[in-house]
Protein backbone atom coordinates (compact mmCIF):
# COMPACT_ATOMS: atom_id res chain seq x y z
CA UNK A 1 0.00 0.00 0.00
CA UNK A 2 1.24 3.63 -0.95
CA UNK A 3 1.64 6.47 1.37
CA UNK A 4 -1.41 8.49 -0.63
CA UNK A 5 -3.60 5.47 -0.08
CA UNK A 6 -2.49 5.11 4.05
CA UNK A 7 -3.19 8.62 4.45
CA UNK A 8 -6.48 8.73 2.93
CA UNK A 9 -7.60 5.81 4.70
CA UNK A 10 -6.60 7.58 8.30
CA UNK A 11 -8.50 10.54 7.29
CA UNK A 12 -11.68 8.76 6.55
CA UNK A 13 -11.41 6.93 9.82
CA UNK A 14 -10.69 10.53 11.77
CA UNK A 15 -13.76 11.89 9.70
CA UNK A 16 -15.97 9.00 10.65
CA UNK A 17 -14.58 9.26 14.23
CA UNK A 18 -15.51 12.97 14.59
CA UNK A 19 -18.91 11.91 12.64
CA UNK A 20 -19.92 9.59 15.46
CA UNK A 21 -18.38 12.16 18.08
CA UNK A 22 -20.59 14.53 17.42
CA UNK A 23 -23.62 12.03 16.69
CA UNK A 24 -23.40 11.20 20.63
CA UNK A 25 -22.78 15.23 21.73
CA UNK A 26 -25.94 15.87 19.98
CA UNK A 27 -28.10 12.65 21.29
CA UNK A 28 -26.49 13.09 24.70
CA UNK A 29 -27.80 16.88 24.66
CA UNK A 30 -31.61 15.83 23.16
CA UNK A 31 -31.16 13.36 26.09
CA UNK A 32 -30.56 15.82 29.08
CA UNK A 33 -33.18 18.61 27.54
CA UNK A 34 -35.25 15.95 27.19
CA UNK A 35 -38.81 15.98 29.71
CA UNK A 36 -37.46 12.06 30.87
CA UNK A 37 -33.83 13.04 32.00
CA UNK A 38 -34.64 16.27 34.09
CA UNK A 39 -37.48 14.06 35.43
CA UNK A 40 -35.03 11.46 36.05
CA UNK A 41 -32.31 13.98 37.36
CA UNK A 42 -34.93 15.65 39.53
CA UNK A 43 -35.52 11.65 41.63
CA UNK A 44 -32.26 10.96 42.03
CA UNK A 45 -30.71 14.05 43.31
CA UNK A 46 -31.57 15.79 46.92
CA UNK A 47 -32.75 19.48 45.70
CA UNK A 48 -32.42 22.15 48.64
CA UNK A 49 -36.02 22.97 49.72
CA UNK A 50 -37.33 19.80 48.13
CA UNK A 51 -38.71 16.81 50.26
CA UNK A 52 -38.48 13.74 47.94
CA UNK A 53 -41.12 11.27 50.28
CA UNK A 54 -40.79 7.38 48.94
CA UNK A 55 -44.78 6.58 49.23
CA UNK A 56 -45.24 2.82 49.86
CA UNK A 57 -48.73 1.45 48.73
CA UNK A 58 -49.30 4.56 47.18
CA UNK A 59 -52.07 3.06 44.56
CA UNK A 60 -53.60 1.74 47.80
CA UNK A 61 -56.57 3.84 49.60
CA UNK A 62 -54.29 5.88 52.05
CA UNK A 63 -51.37 5.85 50.19
CA UNK A 64 -52.79 7.53 47.08
CA UNK A 65 -54.49 10.53 49.65
CA UNK A 66 -51.19 11.12 51.10
CA UNK A 67 -49.86 11.42 47.91
CA UNK A 68 -52.37 13.97 46.67
CA UNK A 69 -52.02 16.09 49.78
CA UNK A 70 -48.10 15.63 49.64
CA UNK A 71 -48.02 16.91 46.21
CA UNK A 72 -50.33 19.68 47.01
CA UNK A 73 -48.07 20.84 50.08
CA UNK A 74 -44.91 20.46 47.02
CA UNK A 75 -43.45 17.52 48.37
CA UNK A 76 -41.57 15.24 45.47
CA UNK A 77 -43.02 11.70 45.58
CA UNK A 78 -42.09 8.31 44.32
CA UNK A 79 -44.83 5.72 44.79
CA UNK A 80 -43.91 2.15 44.92
CA UNK A 81 -46.28 -0.45 44.61
CA UNK A 82 -47.27 -3.83 43.20
CA UNK A 83 -50.61 -3.29 42.34
CA UNK A 84 -51.73 -6.29 44.20
CA UNK A 85 -54.27 -4.81 45.61
CA UNK A 86 -54.38 -1.14 44.81
CA UNK A 87 -55.97 0.58 41.67
CA UNK A 88 -53.75 2.21 39.26
CA UNK A 89 -56.65 4.37 38.47
CA UNK A 90 -55.78 6.19 41.41
CA UNK A 91 -52.25 6.94 40.30
CA UNK A 92 -53.11 8.19 36.85
CA UNK A 93 -55.31 10.57 38.73
CA UNK A 94 -52.33 11.84 40.46
CA UNK A 95 -50.59 11.59 37.21
CA UNK A 96 -53.14 13.90 35.18
CA UNK A 97 -52.85 16.58 38.42
CA UNK A 98 -49.16 16.75 38.49
CA UNK A 99 -48.09 16.19 35.23
CA UNK A 100 -44.68 18.63 35.94
CA UNK A 101 -41.27 16.94 35.37
CA UNK A 102 -39.50 16.06 39.05
CA UNK A 103 -43.22 15.95 41.36
CA UNK A 104 -44.88 12.47 40.97
CA UNK A 105 -43.06 8.90 39.67
CA UNK A 106 -44.65 5.32 39.83
CA UNK A 107 -42.33 2.44 40.01
CA UNK A 108 -44.07 -1.03 39.74
CA UNK A 109 -41.85 -2.85 42.18
CA UNK A 110 -42.77 -5.96 45.27
CA UNK A 111 -41.41 -4.51 48.36
CA UNK A 112 -40.57 -8.45 49.19
CA UNK A 113 -38.00 -7.80 46.51
CA UNK A 114 -34.88 -7.08 47.83
CA UNK A 115 -32.59 -6.75 44.56
CA UNK A 116 -35.29 -4.38 43.20
CA UNK A 117 -36.23 -2.41 46.47
CA UNK A 118 -31.94 -1.78 46.77
CA UNK A 119 -31.74 -0.77 43.20
CA UNK A 120 -35.21 1.81 43.84
CA UNK A 121 -33.02 3.35 46.97
CA UNK A 122 -29.72 3.41 44.51
CA UNK A 123 -31.27 5.42 41.58
CA UNK A 124 -33.36 7.78 43.94
CA UNK A 125 -32.52 10.04 46.21
CA UNK A 126 -35.09 9.82 49.26
CA UNK A 127 -35.27 11.99 51.99
CA UNK A 128 -38.65 10.20 53.73
CA UNK A 129 -40.18 7.41 53.47
CA UNK A 130 -43.76 6.85 54.01
CA UNK A 131 -45.03 3.01 54.27
CA UNK A 132 -48.16 2.25 54.09
CA UNK A 133 -47.87 -0.35 51.49
CA UNK A 134 -49.34 -3.78 53.52
CA UNK A 135 -52.32 -6.43 53.03
CA UNK A 136 -54.53 -4.97 55.88
CA UNK A 137 -57.61 -7.38 56.32
CA UNK A 138 -57.65 -9.02 59.80
CA UNK A 139 -59.35 -11.98 58.80
CA UNK A 140 -57.79 -12.59 55.95
CA UNK A 141 -54.69 -12.43 58.51
CA UNK A 142 -55.89 -15.34 60.34
CA UNK A 143 -56.30 -17.70 57.09
CA UNK A 144 -53.07 -16.84 55.74
CA UNK A 145 -50.72 -15.67 58.70
CA UNK A 146 -47.57 -16.75 56.55
CA UNK A 147 -48.67 -14.23 54.02
CA UNK A 148 -48.86 -11.38 56.85
CA UNK A 149 -45.65 -12.16 58.78
CA UNK A 150 -44.08 -12.18 55.03
CA UNK A 151 -45.97 -8.86 53.80
CA UNK A 152 -45.62 -6.73 56.57
CA UNK A 153 -43.26 -7.81 58.84
CA UNK A 154 -40.30 -9.28 56.80
CA UNK A 155 -40.72 -6.28 54.04
CA UNK A 156 -40.30 -3.81 56.54
CA UNK A 157 -37.62 -5.41 57.25
CA UNK A 158 -35.96 -5.50 54.03
CA UNK A 159 -37.09 -1.76 53.36
CA UNK A 160 -35.95 -0.24 56.69
CA UNK A 161 -32.66 -2.08 55.70
CA UNK A 162 -32.78 -0.54 52.49
CA UNK A 163 -32.78 2.89 54.33
CA UNK A 164 -29.68 1.99 56.73
CA UNK A 165 -27.71 1.20 53.53
CA UNK A 166 -28.96 4.11 51.56
CA UNK A 167 -28.88 6.81 54.65
CA UNK A 168 -32.84 7.71 54.39
CA UNK A 169 -33.31 9.43 57.37
CA UNK A 170 -37.19 9.81 58.58
CA UNK A 171 -39.66 7.32 58.22
CA UNK A 172 -43.52 7.18 58.98
CA UNK A 173 -45.12 3.98 59.80
CA UNK A 174 -48.76 2.90 59.28
CA UNK A 175 -49.59 0.56 62.43
CA UNK A 176 -53.04 -0.13 63.75
CA UNK A 177 -54.92 0.19 66.64
CA UNK A 178 -54.57 -3.96 65.67
CA UNK A 179 -51.75 -3.48 67.96
CA UNK A 180 -53.47 -3.16 71.11
CA UNK A 181 -55.76 -6.48 70.62
CA UNK A 182 -58.42 -6.32 73.11
CA UNK A 183 -57.69 -4.07 76.34
CA UNK A 184 -59.94 -3.92 79.55
CA UNK A 185 -59.56 -0.16 79.85
CA UNK A 186 -60.89 2.27 77.16
CA UNK A 187 -59.92 4.77 75.74
CA UNK A 188 -56.47 3.39 74.73
CA UNK A 189 -53.70 5.62 75.07
CA UNK A 190 -50.04 4.45 73.83
CA UNK A 191 -49.28 3.42 77.23
CA UNK A 192 -51.84 0.86 76.90
CA UNK A 193 -49.63 -2.30 76.55
CA UNK A 194 -49.72 -4.21 73.31
CA UNK A 195 -51.60 -7.79 73.19
CA UNK A 196 -52.25 -8.60 69.71
CA UNK A 197 -54.64 -11.26 69.08
CA UNK A 198 -54.34 -11.68 65.49
CA UNK A 199 -51.60 -12.49 62.85
CA UNK A 200 -52.43 -8.91 61.50
CA UNK A 201 -52.06 -7.04 64.62
CA UNK A 202 -48.83 -9.21 65.39
CA UNK A 203 -47.00 -8.56 62.29
CA UNK A 204 -47.73 -5.05 62.71
CA UNK A 205 -46.78 -5.08 66.37
CA UNK A 206 -43.54 -7.24 65.06
CA UNK A 207 -42.78 -4.77 62.34
CA UNK A 208 -42.72 -1.81 65.12
CA UNK A 209 -40.27 -3.69 67.15
CA UNK A 210 -38.05 -3.71 64.40
CA UNK A 211 -38.31 -0.24 63.82
CA UNK A 212 -37.95 0.49 67.46
CA UNK A 213 -34.53 -1.52 67.70
CA UNK A 214 -33.02 0.06 64.81
CA UNK A 215 -33.97 3.41 66.25
CA UNK A 216 -31.76 2.57 69.40
CA UNK A 217 -29.06 2.33 66.64
CA UNK A 218 -29.49 4.80 64.61
CA UNK A 219 -29.79 8.38 63.86
CA UNK A 220 -32.87 8.32 62.19
CA UNK A 221 -36.02 9.60 62.57
CA UNK A 222 -38.69 7.71 63.31
CA UNK A 223 -42.92 8.13 63.63
CA UNK A 224 -45.23 5.29 64.50
CA UNK A 225 -49.05 5.86 63.79
CA UNK A 226 -51.65 3.76 64.80
CA UNK A 227 -54.75 4.06 63.36
CA UNK A 228 -58.02 3.03 64.42
CA UNK A 229 -61.33 2.53 61.75
CA UNK A 230 -60.19 4.77 58.28
CA UNK A 231 -63.16 5.75 56.15
CA UNK A 232 -64.34 9.04 53.69
CA UNK A 233 -62.13 9.89 50.93
CA UNK A 234 -60.78 13.01 49.58
CA UNK A 235 -62.95 16.20 49.71
CA UNK A 236 -62.58 17.45 46.27
CA UNK A 237 -63.93 14.04 44.79
CA UNK A 238 -60.29 13.29 43.22
CA UNK A 239 -59.87 9.99 45.11
CA UNK A 240 -61.98 7.33 46.71
CA UNK A 241 -61.72 3.96 48.41
CA UNK A 242 -61.82 0.98 45.66
CA UNK A 243 -60.79 -2.18 46.79
CA UNK A 244 -60.95 -5.03 44.80
CA UNK A 245 -64.55 -6.88 43.96
CA UNK A 246 -62.89 -10.07 45.62
CA UNK A 247 -62.12 -8.34 48.73
CA UNK A 248 -65.56 -7.61 49.40
CA UNK A 249 -65.77 -10.38 51.28
CA UNK A 250 -63.51 -9.14 53.96
CA UNK A 251 -64.19 -5.80 53.57
CA UNK A 252 -64.90 -3.10 55.88
CA UNK A 253 -68.19 -1.86 57.04
CA UNK A 254 -68.07 1.42 55.21
CA UNK A 255 -67.67 -0.19 51.96
CA UNK A 256 -70.33 -2.77 52.99
CA UNK A 257 -72.88 0.52 53.77
CA UNK A 258 -72.20 2.20 50.52
CA UNK A 259 -72.33 -1.06 48.61
CA UNK A 260 -75.69 -1.72 49.83
CA UNK A 261 -76.76 1.52 49.31
CA UNK A 262 -76.25 1.20 45.95
CA UNK A 263 -77.60 -2.02 45.58
CA UNK A 264 -74.66 -3.77 44.62
CA UNK A 265 -75.04 -6.14 48.05
CA UNK A 266 -79.05 -7.02 49.04
CA UNK A 267 -78.50 -5.17 52.33
CA UNK A 268 -76.24 -5.22 55.39
CA UNK A 269 -75.13 -7.92 57.75
CA UNK A 270 -75.05 -6.42 61.53
CA UNK A 271 -72.99 -9.07 63.34
CA UNK A 272 -73.42 -9.23 66.83
CA UNK A 273 -76.28 -7.44 68.91
CA UNK A 274 -75.27 -8.49 72.00
CA UNK A 275 -72.28 -7.10 72.92
CA UNK A 276 -71.99 -5.37 76.61
CA UNK A 277 -71.95 -1.58 74.70
CA UNK A 278 -75.43 0.63 75.18
CA UNK A 279 -77.03 -1.01 72.03
CA UNK A 280 -74.99 -4.24 71.79
CA UNK A 281 -73.47 -3.48 68.85
CA UNK A 282 -69.26 -3.13 68.67
CA UNK A 283 -68.39 0.17 69.21
CA UNK A 284 -65.23 1.60 66.61
CA UNK A 285 -63.31 4.91 66.52
CA UNK A 286 -63.54 6.02 63.06
CA UNK A 287 -61.33 8.54 61.55
CA UNK A 288 -61.49 9.95 58.42
CA UNK A 289 -58.45 9.68 55.87
CA UNK A 290 -58.45 13.13 55.12
CA UNK A 291 -57.37 13.78 58.96
CA UNK A 292 -55.28 10.76 59.49
CA UNK A 293 -52.96 12.03 56.10
CA UNK A 294 -53.29 15.74 58.35
CA UNK A 295 -51.56 13.66 60.34
CA UNK A 296 -48.63 12.06 58.11
CA UNK A 297 -47.82 16.18 57.38
CA UNK A 298 -47.41 16.45 60.68
CA UNK A 299 -45.39 13.83 61.78
CA UNK A 300 -42.93 14.60 59.03
CA UNK A 301 -43.15 17.96 59.84
CA UNK A 302 -42.06 17.70 63.57
CA UNK A 303 -39.97 14.36 62.85
CA UNK A 304 -36.37 14.69 64.36
CA UNK A 305 -32.99 12.93 64.10
CA UNK A 306 -32.71 9.88 66.99
CA UNK A 307 -35.98 10.67 67.88
CA UNK A 308 -39.09 8.22 68.36
CA UNK A 309 -42.71 9.48 67.90
CA UNK A 310 -45.45 7.27 68.96
CA UNK A 311 -49.09 8.30 68.56
CA UNK A 312 -52.61 6.89 68.49
CA UNK A 313 -54.53 8.31 65.50
CA UNK A 314 -58.48 8.35 66.09
CA UNK A 315 -61.02 11.06 67.10
CA UNK A 316 -61.30 9.71 70.53
CA UNK A 317 -64.99 8.79 70.47
CA UNK A 318 -66.31 5.54 69.61
CA UNK A 319 -69.33 4.90 67.27
CA UNK A 320 -71.72 1.98 67.39
CA UNK A 321 -72.10 -0.42 64.52
CA UNK A 322 -75.82 1.33 64.76
CA UNK A 323 -74.65 4.53 64.78
CA UNK A 324 -72.76 4.28 61.85
CA UNK A 325 -75.26 2.14 59.88
CA UNK A 326 -77.72 5.33 61.12
CA UNK A 327 -75.60 7.90 59.78
CA UNK A 328 -74.61 6.27 56.38
CA UNK A 329 -78.59 6.42 55.75
CA UNK A 330 -78.23 9.75 56.71
CA UNK A 331 -75.14 10.52 53.77
CA UNK A 332 -76.60 8.50 51.31
CA UNK A 333 -80.31 8.83 51.58
CA UNK A 334 -81.01 5.09 51.26
CA UNK A 335 -82.85 3.25 53.80
CA UNK A 336 -80.23 0.07 53.96
CA UNK A 337 -81.98 -2.75 54.81
CA UNK A 338 -80.50 -4.90 57.58
CA UNK A 339 -80.11 -7.97 58.96
CA UNK A 340 -79.03 -8.90 62.77
CA UNK A 341 -76.69 -12.03 62.42
CA UNK A 342 -74.75 -13.67 65.64
CA UNK A 343 -71.36 -12.73 66.72
CA UNK A 344 -68.41 -12.73 64.11
CA UNK A 345 -65.61 -14.92 65.97
CA UNK A 346 -62.64 -12.55 67.17
CA UNK A 347 -64.02 -9.28 67.09
CA UNK A 348 -63.79 -7.12 70.59
CA UNK A 349 -66.99 -5.15 71.74
CA UNK A 350 -65.39 -1.68 72.29
CA UNK A 351 -61.99 0.41 70.85
CA UNK A 352 -61.86 3.53 70.70
CA UNK A 353 -58.45 6.23 71.11
CA UNK A 354 -57.47 8.56 73.41
CA UNK A 355 -55.43 11.15 70.72
CA UNK A 356 -54.55 13.59 73.55
CA UNK A 357 -50.90 12.53 72.82
CA UNK A 358 -51.22 13.57 68.83
CA UNK A 359 -52.97 16.60 70.03
CA UNK A 360 -50.54 17.94 72.37
CA UNK A 361 -46.76 17.20 70.65
CA UNK A 362 -48.05 17.57 66.93
CA UNK A 363 -51.29 19.79 67.46
CA UNK A 364 -53.53 17.57 65.38
CA UNK A 365 -56.99 16.76 65.98
CA UNK A 366 -59.98 15.19 64.03
CA UNK A 367 -61.95 17.38 62.12
CA UNK A 368 -64.98 15.43 60.09
CA UNK A 369 -67.71 13.74 62.13
CA UNK A 370 -68.89 10.89 61.03
CA UNK A 371 -71.30 12.00 58.89
CA UNK A 372 -69.62 14.74 57.49
CA UNK A 373 -66.77 11.66 56.54
CA UNK A 374 -69.20 9.60 55.30
CA UNK A 375 -71.43 12.15 53.09
CA UNK A 376 -67.85 12.75 51.36
CA UNK A 377 -67.37 9.16 50.99
CA UNK A 378 -70.68 8.55 49.53
CA UNK A 379 -70.30 11.61 46.75
CA UNK A 380 -67.29 9.54 45.08
CA UNK A 381 -69.07 6.25 45.43
CA UNK A 382 -71.98 7.44 43.57
CA UNK A 383 -70.12 8.90 40.84
CA UNK A 384 -67.74 5.94 40.66
CA UNK A 385 -69.53 2.82 40.48
CA UNK A 386 -67.11 0.41 39.37
CA UNK A 387 -64.15 2.27 41.28
CA UNK A 388 -61.73 3.54 39.05
CA UNK A 389 -62.16 1.37 35.54
N1 LIG B 1 -57.70 1.09 56.23
C1 LIG B 1 -57.67 1.06 57.56
O1 LIG B 1 -58.70 1.18 58.24
C2 LIG B 1 -56.34 0.89 58.29
C3 LIG B 1 -56.32 0.91 59.69
C4 LIG B 1 -55.10 0.78 60.34
C5 LIG B 1 -53.92 0.67 59.62
N2 LIG B 1 -53.97 0.64 58.26
C6 LIG B 1 -52.69 0.49 57.53
O2 LIG B 1 -52.61 1.49 56.54
C7 LIG B 1 -51.86 1.02 55.42
C8 LIG B 1 -52.61 1.29 54.13
O3 LIG B 1 -53.86 0.63 54.19
P1 LIG B 1 -54.97 0.79 53.04
O4 LIG B 1 -56.29 0.72 53.70
O5 LIG B 1 -54.64 1.97 52.19
O6 LIG B 1 -54.74 -0.55 52.23
P2 LIG B 1 -54.81 -0.78 50.63
O7 LIG B 1 -54.92 -2.26 50.43
O8 LIG B 1 -55.83 0.10 50.01
O9 LIG B 1 -53.37 -0.29 50.16
C9 LIG B 1 -52.19 -1.02 50.35
C10 LIG B 1 -51.31 -0.86 49.12
O10 LIG B 1 -50.08 -1.55 49.34
C11 LIG B 1 -49.74 -2.26 48.13
N3 LIG B 1 -48.89 -3.40 48.50
C12 LIG B 1 -49.23 -4.45 49.30
N4 LIG B 1 -48.19 -5.29 49.38
C13 LIG B 1 -47.17 -4.77 48.64
C14 LIG B 1 -45.84 -5.19 48.34
N5 LIG B 1 -45.36 -6.33 48.82
N6 LIG B 1 -45.09 -4.41 47.55
C15 LIG B 1 -45.57 -3.23 47.05
N7 LIG B 1 -46.83 -2.80 47.29
C16 LIG B 1 -47.62 -3.56 48.08
C17 LIG B 1 -51.08 -2.68 47.55
O11 LIG B 1 -51.01 -2.97 46.17
C18 LIG B 1 -51.93 -1.44 47.86
O12 LIG B 1 -51.85 -0.50 46.81
C19 LIG B 1 -51.57 -0.44 55.70
O13 LIG B 1 -50.27 -0.55 56.21
C20 LIG B 1 -52.58 -0.81 56.77
O14 LIG B 1 -52.14 -1.86 57.60
C21 LIG B 1 -55.14 0.75 57.58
Amino acid sequence: MDFVAVSKQRSNITRRLILAAGLTAICFLIFRTSPGFSSFMKFSQHEPGVTHVLVTGGAGFIGAHATLRLLKDSYRVTIVDNLSRGNMGAVKVLQELFPEPGRLQFIYADLGDAVAVNKIFKRNAFDAVMHFAAVAYVGESTQEPLRYYHNITSNTLLLVKAMATHGVKTLIYSSTCATYGEPEKMPITEQTPQAPINPYGKAKKMAEDIILDFSKTSDVAIMILRYFNVIGSDPEGKLGEAPRPELREQGRISGACFDAARGIIPGLKIRGVDYNTPDGTCIRDYIDVTDLIDAHVKALEHAKPSKVGIYNVGTGKGSSVKQFVEACKRATGVDIKIEYLTRRPGDYAEVYSDPSNIRRELNWIARYTLEESLSIAWRWQKAHRNGYN
